[in-house]
This record gives C-alpha cells, sequence and structure tokens, in this order.
C-alpha cells in the first residue's frame, strides 16, 4: 500500500500541465476570456509569476510582445533551465478572429521551437498594467486534452495586491490556482544567472 501511494505520488507530481479527459474545453472557457481585449496596451514585457507545471520549469522567465507593421505580434521568450542553462525563443501571434467587435483575447500562436504548428493563447484576463492569466490547450491521444496556464505580470515580484487580482483571475478562468507553480523571479538568483 505505502509504495502504491509514493508511486501515485510521484506519477501526479511528473504529470505534465492538466490533462483532461475530454478534448480542449473551448465553449467553457471562451465563455470567460478576455473580452474587449486591446493588442497595444498588452505589447511589452512581461514576466512569468507561475504556469502549470510542465516537464520544462524554468526559472527567470521574460517575454517581450511587440506589434509587427501587418498587425502581428513578435513575441521574444527568455530564461533558464534549473541546470541555470540560458534559453531563448521566439514566436509570432495572431488575433484569431481579428474582424470580431469588440475583440476577444484569442490569439494564435506558431513558432517556439513548433515549426508551423499554431496553439491557441488566450488572454483570459488582464488589466495591461500589472497582470495577465493566460490559458493554452491541445488535444492529445485517447481523446484528451492538455492545458497550459502562465500569470504574468509587468514587474518580476508582484504586491499582495496584484497577487490577489491575479487569483481571482485565475479562478474567474475556470484555471486551478493550486495547480499554479511560482516561477522563481528573485533578483539576485536571476542576476546571478548571467
Ligand atoms: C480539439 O478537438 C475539438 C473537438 O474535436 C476541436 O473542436 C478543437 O478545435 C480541437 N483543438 C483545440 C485546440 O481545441
Amino acid at each position: 500500500m505505502k509504495s502504491f501511494i509514493i508511486i501515485t505520488l510521484a506519477i501526479l507530481s511528473t504529470a505534465s500541465a492538466r490533462i483532461y479527459s475530454g478534448p480542449c474545453r473551448l465553449d467553457e472557457m471562451s465563455a470567460r476570456v478576455k473580452t474587449n481585449f486591446q493588442v497595444s496596451p498588452f505589447m511589452g514585457v512581461w514576466y512569468q509569476i507561475g504556469r502549470y507545471d510542465t516537464q520544462t520549469n524554468y526559472v527567470c522567465v521574460t517575454s517581450r510582445y511587440s506589434l509587427n507593421n501587418d498587425g502581428s505580434i513578435h513575441m521574444s521568450s527568455t530564461g533558464f533551465t534549473s541546470g541555470g542553462t540560458f534559453r531563448q525563443s521566439t514566436g509570432q501571434a495572431q488575433l484569431t478572429n481579428p474582424n470580431e467587435n469588440p475583440l476577444t483575447g484569442k490569439l494564435d500562436v506558431t513558432g517556439f521551437g513548433s515549426g508551423t504548428t499554431s496553439a491557441i493563447f488566450w488572454v483570459m484576463d488582464t488589466d495591461y498594467s500589472d497582470y495577465a492569466v493566460v490559458w493554452s490547450c491541445r488535444n492529445i491521444s485517447r481523446g484528451r486534452s492538455e492545458e497550459l496556464a502562465w500569470v504574468l505580470a509587468r514587474t518580476p515580484q508582484t504586491s499582495e495586491a496584484v497577487r490577489q487580482r491575479y487569483e481571482n483571475a485565475v479562478h474567474a478562468s475556470g484555471l486551478v490556482l493550486d495547480a499554479i507553480r511560482l516561477t522563481n523571479q528573485d533578483a539576485t538568483f536571476c542576476s546571478s544567472l548571467f
């Protein structure tokens, strides 16, 4: 019995992101995605405050979003592996429904090492100036889906007030706060990696 429990815990703790038994819950999340989304105020630098666990739990992750002339979004992220190796990755995003009015925060992203395969990147909530909650999902084998979620902030450390707001946003977005693992953004630690 004891070994069964240990094995179960080991499997749970290495589980990648959150696996659901059905396809991506697009309808449910569509009802919660950010409405009246504005692209320009969402651009700029975002620090990764936390995310659903994955096999690549990078630390000191920073993303830079900027508008291209054609209205697409250039995305660049930097971070370090737990072993301290620098990683940089870039991608392109566009609004899924650029002609909808008002806009929703639904983006499609290509790149980030996945070539031309696009992934959904839905801004569930943001106030543009302090925090953002982003959701992604892909269908996987046996009719299941795998979700990813990120909490981003404009500063590497957040105040108690901002933490309260992004936690509420995670709940209201239908995401699991307990599954969000905080990203190490300690200033001394992060600057020591460079
Ligand atoms: C996943 O599968 C569902 C049902 O087949 C489909 O509607 C959806 O577009 C697929 N992709 C994503 C990212 O949800």
